[in-house]
């Protein structure tokens, strides 16, 4: 299937093949794949696997359906500083339709739809970035002539898996904020009222992580399956842990040192921002161990020196005000560890399980580090003296 984007259309060879003629190496690559398997709880050898899946010439169809939305799920993803992240999607995927990027428009850009449509039925993986209005037949939104509302019905239906990219699609979002003008609706609760029943996965953040959104995706087209999801059908992986916990200010907390005002000693001294509002004790996401945008360390909200407002986090981004004290999980680190057991060998349980929860978010922050890595210097001098022999 040839897709509107031409420039990044099926053509001969593999994708790796395609990444190497666009300046991606080879060792970045299977770094990648190395990193998504860590990142998503696998052991590094289905690195192996993960690359094995996406070198298929035959690119995995996908479809991306953009409803009430700012475009900022779109852009995050392609204005990355550094380039390999907009790289891997678009060569990794056969972007078939996409209200943004289509290089064709009208007819042309709705008979493609159609027709990958068609080609892939039950295979193809429907991205969905905003939210669906509800109110009034929803009329508020419509692409082609069509409603948002039922162009999910008529592509989630034959999709093989969605997955509802940012908190706009995830819960609601911005355009959910009270008092919901457009009954601005989430799509996975558009599925259980239809009553559909094709695999949701929900990415939420504004925007989320790109390196969420791809990780979800290579998961499902390696094992043709979602990964494991937690109650809010997102994926363990990325959002199994509070920000709280892996906060480059946390010690500050712990030690009572907050930074009161903007500008203060303690915000220049880099102290906790609780006190300014921060979210990341009720919002659970990676960010701290991921980051944002390739550019190293503390790119991340508060690592920048403003409070985490929970984005991704349904019922405290765009729901509580900006500056109010956040409701912690967990207020000192003595309520988080379990006492051992007196008098006995051995570690109470409740620690085993406290140590395999810090495990896997190392195993995230391993994966997170091999991701953040790609395409730095060393890499640069390595691949040279690979290419020289
Ligand atoms: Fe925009 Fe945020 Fe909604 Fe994404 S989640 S479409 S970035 S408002
Ligand atoms: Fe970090 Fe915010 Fe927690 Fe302070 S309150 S440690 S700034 S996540
Ligand atoms: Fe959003 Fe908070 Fe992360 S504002 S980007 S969830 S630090």
């Amino acid at each position: 299937m040839k897709g509107l984007l031409d420039d990044f259309s099926d053509g001969e060879g593999s994708s790796l093949e395609r990444l190497v003629s666009r300046g991606v190496s080879r060792r970045d690559f299977l770094k990648f794949c190395t990193g998504v398997a860590v990142m998503v709880g696998l052991p590094m050898g289905m690195g192996a696997k993960i690359a094995e899946a996406v070198m298929n010439p035959k690119r995995p169809p996908v479809l991306w359906l953009s409803a009430q939305e700012c475009t900022g799920c779109t852009e995050s993803l392609l204005r990355t500083n550094h380039p390999t992240l907009e790289k891997l999607i678009l060569e990794l995927v056969s972007l078939d339709y996409h209200e943004t990027l289509n290089a064709g428009a009208g007819h042309q850009a709705e008979a493609a739809r159609v027709k990958s449509m068609q080609e892939n039925k039950g295979k193809y993986i429907l991205v969905v970035d905003g939210s669906i209005p509800v109110k009034d037949g929803g009329i508020y939104c419509k692409i082609g002539g069509k409603t948002a509302l039922s162009l999910l019905e008529e592509m989630g239906s034959q999709a093989a898996a969605v997955v509802a990219i940012g908190s706009c699609a995830s819960w609601g979002g911005v355009p959910s904020a009270a008092p919901n003008p457009t009954g601005a609706t989430p799509v996975h609760e558009i599925f259980k009222t239809k009553g559909i029943k094709t695999p949701v996965v929900n990415i939420p953040g504004c925007p989320p992580n790109g390196y969420n959104f791809l990780s979800t995706v290579l998961y499902f087209v390696t094992f043709k399956k979602l990964p494991e999801l937690d109650d809010q059908g997102r994926p363990k992986f990325a959002y199994g842990r509070i920000i709280h916990e892996n906060c480059e200010r946390r010690p500050h907390f712990d030690a009572g040192r907050f930074a009161m005002e903007f500008g203060d000693e303690g915000h220049r001294k880099g102290y906790c921002l609780y006190k300014l509002g921060c979210k990341g004790p009720e919002t659970y996401n990676n960010c701290p161990t991921l980051l944002y945008g390739d550019v190293g360390s503390g790119a991340w909200p508060v690592g920048t020196g403003h409070p985490c407002f929970g984005c991704s986090e349904k019922g405290v981004g765009f729901t509580m005000p900006l500056h109010s004290p956040s409701r912690p999980q967990y207020l000192t680190p003595p309520s988080l560890f379990t006492e051992v057991y007196p008098g006995k060998e051995g570690v109470a349980p409740g620690v085993k399980a406290l140590a395999a929860g810090f495990a896997g978010a190392a195993i995230g922050a391993a994966g997170a580090a091999v991701l953040s890595g790609l395409g730095k210097k060393d890499d640069e001098k390595e691949d040279k003296k690979d290419k020289e022999g």
